[in-house]
């Protein structure tokens, strides 16, 4: 597997997998009519994308950039999405691990996650492993497509930088 910055090109199967990610409910705040335009500007748009390519084609991907601007812009944050069918298989770790490279590259102070969806078991156990903190939940967040109204987590890890 690959990782390497997304192109134009990629994006119908990109697209392909965030719909399918939507469908399921459980993890993104986005609805059923989320259309292919904002999903291209949000991620062709001031964010940096990256995509993980296997034999099987485009398996998974994330975008990251600062969490705010201005004075908030020392902290970077990302959104990582893996095709259903390839989920569990290590790819997630692998994009986390990319995103936390390229932070620390360009000078990110921290890493924060704003809207982890707390039932979300295999993105928060991930994130934890790599040294996230939960450092605040917001209670009934998320309207969780099976299981109602569950708490987000915001979630946040220090990355160490040369004037540490
Ligand atoms: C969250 C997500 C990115 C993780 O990607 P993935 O490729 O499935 O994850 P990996 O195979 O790298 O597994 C990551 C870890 O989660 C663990 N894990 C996998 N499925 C799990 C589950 N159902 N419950 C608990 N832990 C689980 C794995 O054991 C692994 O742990 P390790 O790295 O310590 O060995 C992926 O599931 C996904 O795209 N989900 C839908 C979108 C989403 O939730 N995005 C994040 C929004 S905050």
């Amino acid at each position: 597997m690959q990782i390497r910055q997304a192109r134009h090109s990629d994006l119908d199967a990109m697209w392909r997998i965030c719909q399918a990610v939507i469908a399921a409910g459980d993890a993104l705040p986005f609805s059923d009519d989320f259309d292919l335009e904002t999903f291209r500007s949000h991620w062709f748009g001031s964010h940096a994308s990256f995509v993980a390519v296997a034999e099987a084609g485009i398996v998974g991907m994330y975008k990251f950039g600062a969490n705010y601007p201005g004075r908030g812009a020392h902290v970077a944050s990302a959104t990582y999405l893996v095709s259903p069918e390839a989920q569990g298989r290590g790819i997630g770790r692998a994009l986390v691990e990319h995103s936390l490279a390229r932070a620390q590259d360009a000078g990110y102070r921290a890493m924060q996650f704003n809207y982890v969806v707390s039932t979300n078991a295999p993105a928060v156990g991930l994130y934890r492993r790599l040294g996230f903190d939960v450092v605040g939940t917001l209670p009934q967040a998320f309207r969780h497509k099976q299981l109602g109204f569950v708490d987000a987590h915001v979630m946040y890890r220090h990355l160490s930088s040369q004037s540490d």
